[in-house]
């Protein structure tokens, strides 16, 4: 599957309509009334020339490929209440059904972070209807909801949770890690990197009969917060346990994450 997430051309604003369209049904049917959905959802002529014109004007579309077909796009901005005057905002985020959940969504968020930094945005909100099995995603990428508002859909209110990212930067590298990181396995030492670089380790040593000890645990100071160690941590019991080795810690987090995880202690 080769996947490019490039800015989408005014050619294709037939295509994003179609997929909005078909979005919509698979995700709102349920949870808008059938006659809202239908009545937005109308495909004209105009619609397909506003698109056109809109995507010219602005270019603040990407197009997520999956092997050169358009399956999903998502648009960013300022944001378009006054009330986060000064944030940016992803305003869509669409992708195909059978194209969900496979990374497309983290892809062109980190994609959309990078531009928005690049603009000299810090902060940025993004909008999801209550109900929406998407709020999950919005959460996932680092928003926490600050409140409610409302979206106005052939003249009925519907509510929406408003997510709030007060720090673009660390967003980005929350979505860099969970997208591009790996664990790697050495001699005694688990390391987490990120496009090759450590960026947080943890080491332990045999100190006798089927023990080990767990004394060292590092995370890069850029990256603290992300819940690295912890990953690290739960990585590293499920293979001792595997290996049926018993563990002292006499690094303090190992320590304190083991009081917190009983499960593993004592294997
Ligand atoms: C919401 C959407 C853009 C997310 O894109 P995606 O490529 O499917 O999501 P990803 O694979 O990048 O998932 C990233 C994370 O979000 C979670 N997530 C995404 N969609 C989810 C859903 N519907 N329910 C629960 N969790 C979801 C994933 O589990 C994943 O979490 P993890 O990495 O912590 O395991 C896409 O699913 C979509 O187009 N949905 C329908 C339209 C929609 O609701 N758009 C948003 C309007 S506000």
């Amino acid at each position: 599957m080769q996947i490019e997430i490039k800015k989408i051309s005014p050619d294709e604003a037939e295509e994003k309509i179609d997929i909005n369209i078909k979005t919509w049904y698979t995700t709102y049917k349920g949870i808008l009334p059938i006659e809202v959905i239908d009545k937005c959802q109308a495909k004209t002529k105009e619609r397909i020339e506003k698109e056109k014109e809109a995507i010219k004007e602005k270019n603040n579309i990407y197009g997520m490929y999956v092997d050169n077909k358009l399956v999903g796009y998502a648009s960013y901005g300022a944001a378009r209440d006054e009330k986060y005057k000064g944030s940016g905002e992803i305003i869509s985020c669409y992708i195909l059904e059978e194209y969900q959940h496979h990374h497309l969504g983290r892809k062109v968020v980190i994609k959309i972070l990078d531009d928005l930094i690049e603009e000299g945005y810090q902060t940025m909100i993004t909008r999801c209807l209550v109900g929406n099995p998407s709020n999950r995603f919005h959460a996932s990428i680092g928003g926490k909801i600050v409140g409610q508002g409302t979206i106005n859909l052939q003249g009925d209110e519907f509510a929406e949770n408003i997510y709030y990212h007060k720090d673009l930067k660390k967003s980005l590298k929350l979505n860099q890690v969970k997208e591009k990181s790996i664990i790697k396995e050495e001699e005694n030492r688990l390391v987490y990197l990120l496009d090759e670089e450590e960026i947080g380790e943890v080491e332990y040593k045999i100190i006798g009969d089927k023990t080990v000890d767990i004394y060292h645990t590092y995370v890069d100071p850029d990256y603290q917060g992300l819940q690295i160690a912890s990953i690290l941590m739960t990585e590293l019991f499920k293979k001792l346990q595997k290996e049926n080795l018993k563990v002292i810690a006499s690094c303090s987090y190992a320590n304190h994450w083991l009081k917190k995880h009983p499960e593993y202690r004592n294997n």
